[in-house]
């Protein structure tokens, strides 16, 4: 009896491993939702944009709202730029070597951990760097590549072809310390250009996560 039930398992699991997963499952592979990001993490991005070429550092601190890039355009002799932004909405563009600074009033915060999966279309996998990936496209405006065996970010290209490769992800990795700080030149009138983005698809796509796009989605 116990070689029977023994047998009829045996011939039960070879019977799932040759159905298809959906068969097994019964019912189809549920549409995977997007990993969301870690609370705080560094990356290092290379950015790419019509053969223009710069490395990112990208420090993203959900707690403390606040969202820094770190950029290197290639042999700029002004690198880095940075491209600082606030949960208050406010985002500052300077160049220490130039003593310039740019701030602006995006309107918005920044992204949520969690931004990508609202409103997001999955497209599938492909390969992308050699990584097996998820795919997935928001508001026709971001194709978002997510590696299947880590659920770590890949690739990210943007509408306009601007695309990062993440070459490095280090989730909980934190910045400490003044390099937060926009510098005292942001604040001093004359030196610092300030705009106000009203326009989504106008002014936003110069910050490096063109957030009013994908807020809405
Ligand atoms: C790449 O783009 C940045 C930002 O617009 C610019 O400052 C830099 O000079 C460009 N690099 C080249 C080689 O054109
Ligand atoms: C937003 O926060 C940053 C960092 O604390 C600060 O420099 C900036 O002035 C704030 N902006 C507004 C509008 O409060």
């Amino acid at each position: 009896m116990a070689h029977l039930r023994l047998l009829l398992a045996v011939l039960l699991l070879c019977l799932l491993t040759l159905l298809p997963d959906s068969a097994a499952g019964g019912s189809p592979n549920p549409t995977p939702t997007p990993t969301p990001w870690p609370q705080q993490f560094h990356a290092k991005l290379l950015m790419e944009y019509k053969g223009n070429l710069s490395l990112a550092d990208l420090w993203y601190d959900w707690p403390r709202g606040r969202n820094l890039h770190v950029i290197r355009y290639q042999l700029a002799a002004d690198a880095p730029y940075y491209d600082a932004e606030w949960n208050n909405g406010t985002s500052f563009f300077y160049t220490p070597a130039r003593r310039t600074c740019r701030s602006a009033a995006v309107g918005v915060g920044i992204l949520r951990p969690d931004w990508l999966t609202p409103g997001a279309a999955y497209l599938g996998r492909a390969s992308a760097g050699g990584f097996d990936c998820h795919v997935w496209t928001k508001a026709d405006f971001i194709t978002y590549y997510q590696d299947v065996a880590s659920g770590r970010p890949v690739k990210w290209i943007f509408y306009t072809g601007r695309t990062a490769h993440v070459m490095s992800f280090e989730p909980g990795a934190v910045l400490e310390g003044e390099e937060w700080q926009a510098p005292a030149y942001c604040f001093t009138d004359g030196t610092t250009k300030n705009t106000l983005i009203s326009e989504p698809g106008g002014f936003d796509d110069e910050s490096f996560i063109p957030k009013i796009r994908l807020l809405r989605g």
